[in-house]
């Protein structure tokens, strides 16, 4: 068992929503991670300290066991797969939808061939489409996914969708949502068996915001 516990987050959006229910439970980091390069952060409870990382890394490192825990979008746990991972909490925050959306008209326009779709989200999209029985052709993105349709590089997009803002500054429109995202805790398998009890304090911590939590 490792002297510390190890919480893997990521800047932006994970770390805004985190850092309050962290705090809420009485644990600060020692520097401010978003404006910090520092990557391995202490906190105010000595067996604690944070890692910060891409988003799309957070599962990566808790699989392998580098973190013992961490916050990770749903939609980042999908794509992932989720093996060596428990699940044991949703936390409510980053909240947004994964959708499928497009040009008007975009889906009709492609009822008798595969459905050419952009996304970075390959593995949700394959899934979802294969539920459905509907032939695709996937065009991987990494960003700025509504660009696509419009220049006429795929049918449509599945990406995430928050305000609707994006898609509706581009002039596309949402088809149908495929599922809710928000943040989950995800927590080492292994690390769960070996150090249950600072593991289910720390989970405890993050359920009951409102309470200090390890406090010597
Ligand atoms: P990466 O650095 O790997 O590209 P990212 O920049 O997408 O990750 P964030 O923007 O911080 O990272 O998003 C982290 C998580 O926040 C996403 O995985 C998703 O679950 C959630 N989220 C909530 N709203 C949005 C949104 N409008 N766009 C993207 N992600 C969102
Ligand atoms: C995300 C997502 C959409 C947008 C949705 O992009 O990919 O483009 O936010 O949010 P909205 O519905 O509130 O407009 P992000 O800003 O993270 O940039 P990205 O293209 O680098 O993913």
């Amino acid at each position: 068992m490792s002297e510390q516990l190890t919480l893997a987050l990521s800047k932006g959006r994970i770390l805004e929503a985190t850092l309050p229910r962290l705090a809420a439970a009485g644990i600060t980091p020692t520097v401010d991670p978003e404006s910090s390069r520092q990557l391995i952060i202490g906190t105010s409870r000595p067996d604690l300290r944070l890692l910060v990382l891409r988003a799309t890394d957070v599962p990566t490192f808790v699989a392998y066991g580098a973190a013992d825990l961490g916050v990770a979008g749903k939609d980042v746990l999908l794509e992932h797969g989720g093996r060596d991972l428990y699940e044991p909490l949703d936390l409510g925050i980053a909240g947004c939808r994964m959708a499928i959306a497009g040009c008007p008209g975009a889906l009709a326009a492609a009822q008798h061939r595969p459905l050419r779709v952009a996304t970075k989200f390959e593995a949700i999209a394959r899934d979802h489409f294969a539920r459905r029985g509907r032939q695709i052709e996937i065009v991987k993105l990494y960003g700025s996914m509504e660009l696509a349709p419009i220049v006429g590089l795929a049918d449509v997009i599945v990406d995430l969708v928050d305000t609707g803002n994006t898609l509706a500054a581009n002039g596309l429109e949402t088809f149908e949502t495929i599922q809710s995202i928000s943040a989950r805790l995800v927590v080492n398998k292994a690390a769960q068996k070996l150090d249950n009890a600072r593991v289910r304090e720390l989970i405890a911590a993050f359920e009951a915001p409102d309470q200090t939590v390890g406090a010597p």
